[in-house]
């Protein structure tokens, strides 16, 4: 097994991506190989502010310096693109107990469609427990400052998204 990578996928929204999730990524890019940030692609369920390649421009440009960090679209279900990219582990953040349920169901069925890909839950820094793409969107639109749970690149992104609303 000594020859084999551990390539963990972290999936989201990312919309847009916030200090909790960069620091996910960082706590993962320490444990992993490699690590894909797979952003989900938009569909005519989910409408995201930003599309796909504002997300993932803004992605890769938030992790550029963590070079076994790759940023990538994905669509379909998470499981099938794991597969057939060699990735054994998906990441997702834990802030809050209210997140266990969600996460739970998702990761049993996870579990369920393909046994040999594992959920591990990571924890942000607790600065972070508190916050959301949502929370972060509706504090920017109403003025608030958001300085302290966003990246130079988001909140410049951010800008110029409500200045064109
Ligand atoms: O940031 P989010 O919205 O909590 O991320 C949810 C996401 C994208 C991880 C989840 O909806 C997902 O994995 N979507 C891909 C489709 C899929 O595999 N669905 C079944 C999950 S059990």
């Amino acid at each position: 097994m000594a020859d084999k990578l551990n390539i963990a996928i972290y999936p989201g929204s990312f919309d847009p991506l916030t200090n909790g999730h960069l620091d996910i990524i960082s706590r993962a890019s320490k444990l992993f190989d490699e690590v894909i940030v797979g952003i989900s692609q938009s569909s005519s369920s989910k409408n995201y502010l930003f599309s796909d390649d504002e997300r993932l421009k803004l992605a890769k440009k938030c992790t550029k310096k963590l070079i076994n960090v790759k940023p990538i679209v994905f669509d379909g279900l998470l499981v099938d693109y794991a597969v057939k990219n060699n990735v054994n582990v998906i990441i997702r953040g834990l802030r809050a107990f209210s997140d266990f349920e969600s996460e739970f169901q998702m990761a049993l069925m996870n579990r369920k469609l393909n046994t040999d890909i594992t959920t591990i839950f990571l924890m942000p820094h607790e600065k972070y427990t508190h916050i959301s793409s949502s929370i972060v969107k509706e504090v920017f639109s109403l003025k608030g400052d958001i300085s302290d749970y966003v990246s130079d690149e988001v909140l410049e992104a951010l800008n110029q998204k409500y200045e064109k609303k």
